[in-house]
C-alpha cells in the first residue's frame, strides 16, 4: 500500500473549526430518544469507548465540526456533537437496550445525577487504540476516565455492573489512517501493525471486562477501503480492494483474538460487531424477492456533505464572509455516508438493521 498524504490533509480539515458555546447550548442540544423497542427494567447501563463512530458530543466545540451547521440537521435538528446529521450507532445500540443514549463523559458535571444511570460515554472523535493525529484520550486513558468514576468517584456500584450492563468499542479507524500517512509506513510492516493493535485492543477489552462490565460488544473494522475520502479519487464509483484487504486481516484477526478471549472469560464475554459485513451490505445494490433492483440508497458511495473544493470540508465556512463552503444532498435520508468519513442517520440504520441479530448476544 502507497502512503496516501491527501488522507492526512483532509482528515485534519475534518477536525478544524472553530465555534463557541456555552454549557446550557451543549446540555440542551443533547436530547434523548423516545423509542424503546426492548424491555429494560431500568438497570442496564451502557459504556462506550472509542472514536466518532461512538462519539455523541465529547469533542470539544472550539475543535470539532461536529458542533457547527450542517451536522445535527436531521436529529436533534441542530449541531449536537455528533459527527453525522442524526444518530450514530450509540444512540442505536441505547435504543436497542432500551434506555436513552448515555451522557457524554465532557458534559456529566453539568448533569443532574438522574442522566447518569444509564451509563457514560466515553469516546471521542478522531482518537484510536493507539495515538492518532488528534489530541483526545486515546482508548487507554479513556478507560482510566471509566476507572476513576468507579473506584475513585464511586459514581457507579460495580456489583451493579456485573448484573447488567454493556460495553460498545469502537476502534482502530483512525490507528490505520495515522499509520498510513506516516512516512515509510507501507504494506511491509501492516501486518505487523494489525497485530499490534489487536493485542492492544484485547487488554483493553479484559481492562473492561475486569472492570465489571457484563457484555462488551467490539466493532469490526468497517471496508476502509469504500470510505468517500478514498473513493472519491475513483468518482464515489469502486472501493479500493488493497484497502478493503487490510480491513478484512484485521477483522480475522480480531476474530481470533476475541474467540480466545471468550475461551478464557468463560461466559462470553465478548461479541464484534461486524461492520464490514454491515457496510457492504448497505453499499451493495440489494435485488428483492423477485429479483428486481431495490434502490435503497441514492449513489451509496458518495457523501451526502461536501466541500465545494478540495480545501473545504462539510461544515465549512468563508472566514471573512461566513458563507458556506459546502454543498448537502438533496435526500440526506436516502445517502449512506454523510461526509468523507462518517455514516449519515440513514446509514446508521441500514447497519444497525444488519447488526441487530447478532445484539441479542448482550442478553445470552
Ligand atoms: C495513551 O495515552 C497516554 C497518555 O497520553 C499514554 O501515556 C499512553 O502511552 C497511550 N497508550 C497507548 C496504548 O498508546
Ligand atoms: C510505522 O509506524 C509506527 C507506528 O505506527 C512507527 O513506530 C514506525 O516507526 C513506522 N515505521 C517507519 C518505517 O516509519
Ligand atoms: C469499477 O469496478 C467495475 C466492476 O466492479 C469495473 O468494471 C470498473 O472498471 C471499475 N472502475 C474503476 C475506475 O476502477
Amino acid at each position: 500500500m502507497e502512503k496516501k498524504p491527501t488522507v492526512a490533509s483532509s482528515f485534519c480539515l475534518l477536525l478544524l473549526c472553530v465555534a463557541t458555546s456555552t454549557v446550557a447550548e451543549v446540555l440542551e442540544a443533547h436530547p434523548h430518544l423516545h423509542h424503546q423497542p426492548h424491555k429494560n427494567d431500568g438497570s442496564i447501563k451502557l459504556f462506550v469507548f472509542g472514536d466518532s463512530y461512538a462519539d455523541t458530543g465529547n469533542v470539544r466545540k472550539s475543535v470539532s465540526p461536529s458542533w457547527k451547521e450542517p451536522y445535527g440537521i436531521t436529529f436533534p435538528g441542530k449541531p449536537a456533537g455528533r459527527f453525522s446529521d442524526g444518530r450514530v450507532l450509540t444512540d442505536y445500540l441505547a435504543q436497542f437496550l432500551g434506555i436513552r443514549s448515555p451522557l457524554p463523559y465532557a458534559l456529566r458535571k453539568y448533569a443532574k445525577k438522574s442522566k447518569l444511570e444509564n451509563g457514560m460515554n466515553f469516546a471521542y472523535g478522531g482518537t484510536g487504540v493507539f495515538d492518532t493525529l488528534v489530541s483526545g484520550p486515546n482508548l487507554t486513558t479513556q478507560i482510566g476516565f471509566f476507572q476513576q468514576l468507579l473506584e475513585q468517584e464511586k459514581v457507579y456500584d460495580k456489583r451493579d455492573l456485573i448484573k447488567s450492563s454493556v460495553a460498545l468499542v469502537s476502534v482502530a479507524g483512525n490507528d490505520y489512517t495515522t499509520h498510513f500517512v506516516k512516512p515509510g509506513n507501507g504494506s511491509k510492516d501492516l501486518a505487523e501493525f494489525t497485530k499490534s493493535i489487536v493485542k492492544q485492543i484485547a487488554v483493553d477489552l479484559m481492562r473492561i471486562r475486569d472492570l465489571g462490565v457484563r457484555k462488551i460488544a467490539v466493532t469490526a473494522l468497517e471496508p476502509m477501503g469504500c470510505l468517500p475520502l478514498l473513493t472519491s479519487f475513483l468518482s464515489y464509483q469502486n472501493c479500493s480492494e488493497t484497502l478493503n484487504l487490510a480491513s478484512m486481516f484485521h477483522n480475522q484477526v480480531l476474530r481470533q483474538n476475541v474467540e480466545q478471549l471468550n475461551k478464557e472469560s468463560k461466559k462470553s464475554a465478548f461479541i464484534i460487531l461486524d461492520l464490514y459485513g454491515a457496510f457492504l451490505s448497505a453499499i451493495k445494490p440489494q435485488k428483492d424477492h423477485q429479483g428486481k433492483m431495490m434502490v435503497q440508497i441514492d449513489d451509496p458511495l458518495k457523501p451526502c456533505c461536501v466541500g465545494v473544493g478540495s480545501e473545504y470540508s462539510c461544515g465549512s465556512v468563508d472566514e471573512s464572509t461566513g458563507a458556506k463552503k459546502y454543498g448537502i444532498c438533496r435526500n440526506p435520508e436516502r445517502s449512506f455516508f454523510w461526509d468523507t468519513v462518517h455514516l449519515s442517520q440513514n446509514g446508521w440504520n441500514d447497519v444497525y438493521s444488519s447488526l441487530k441479530s447478532s445484539l441479542h448476544q448482550l442478553y445470552s
